[in-house]
């Protein structure tokens, strides 16, 4: 390369690597919807698989006139999509996170990290399996600090609830390496950020379980539901 090129190069590396606020290049150029994102992407292929089930007169997952096992596919496309062994479909991001907790077998006792900015029901889920929510600092992806949380684990601290914010993901990779260094569980709250990655891997694969919300005002939506997923042996299917 000349010394011009690697001049473009290292200007073009600048601008794609600088915030749009300081100068570089704008992500995006027209504004995303103000709300209800995954209701703006429902369209044709909804509409053609909503309908087979209607006319399949099947709405119930296990059994009916001639089920159409949509959920099923649900699941095994999660699997695939998120590379874990298992996952299970419920009624909402709320269940879901309920079902992570107790199918680490978290109970009475034990601690659970949780970020200082969430949703209610990630505190709700730990509460209700009997064990105390520890709150640690964010940082500025508006997830948790991983210096906090290598600080706030302690001798009662089973797993670490990581939230990942507006569709933002935190820092993800040093969380899930202090939580393996210090033998506690990592899940990972995707509720509102289903499709979001991080240096090119997706939100819900670098913790033990990962928990999804498809309620009318996330990325993806059915309405209401949600979806755990975890390599954790047989721990999802079992709640
Ligand atoms: C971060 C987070 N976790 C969990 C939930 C719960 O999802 P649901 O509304 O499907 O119960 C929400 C819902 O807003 C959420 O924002």
């Amino acid at each position: 390369m000349s010394s011009i090129e690697t001049d473009m190069e290292s200007v073009r590396h600048e601008r794609t690597n600088r915030l749009a606020i300081d100068g570089g290049e704008p992500v995006r150029t027209a504004p995303l919807p103000w709300e209800l994102p995954g209701a703006h992407w429902i369209g044709e292929e909804e509409r053609v698989l909503v309908e087979r089930v209607v006319l399949a007169r099947s709405p119930f997952r296990f059994y009916g006139l001639d089920p159409q096992h949509m959920v099923d596919t649900l699941e095994r496309d999660w699997c695939e999509a998120y590379g874990h062994k298992h996952a299970l479909a419920v009624s909402s991001g709320t269940a879901a996170l309920a079902v992570a907790v107790a199918a680490l077998e978290i109970g009475p006792g034990d601690e659970v990290l949780i970020p200082g900015y969430l949703w209610v029901s990630c505190v709700s889920a730990v509460v209700r399996n009997g064990a105390i929510p520890r709150l640690v600092d964010m940082d500025a992806t508006y997830c948790m600090d991983p210096a906090d949380v290598a600080r706030k684990i302690g001798p009662h601290t089973r797993a670490v609830l990581c939230v990942h914010m507006s569709g933002a993901p935190g820092h993800i990779e040093q969380i899930a390496a202090i939580c393996k260094a210090r033998g506690v569980k990592l899940i990972e709250d995707c509720a509102q950020a289903a499709g979001a990655s991080i240096n090119g891997t997706a939100v819900g694969r670098f913790g033990d379980i990962g928990i999804f919300s498809f309620q009318l005002n996330k990325n993806m939506t059915s309405g209401d539901g949600g979806s755990t997923e975890g390599k954790t042996g047989s721990s999802c299917t079992k709640s």
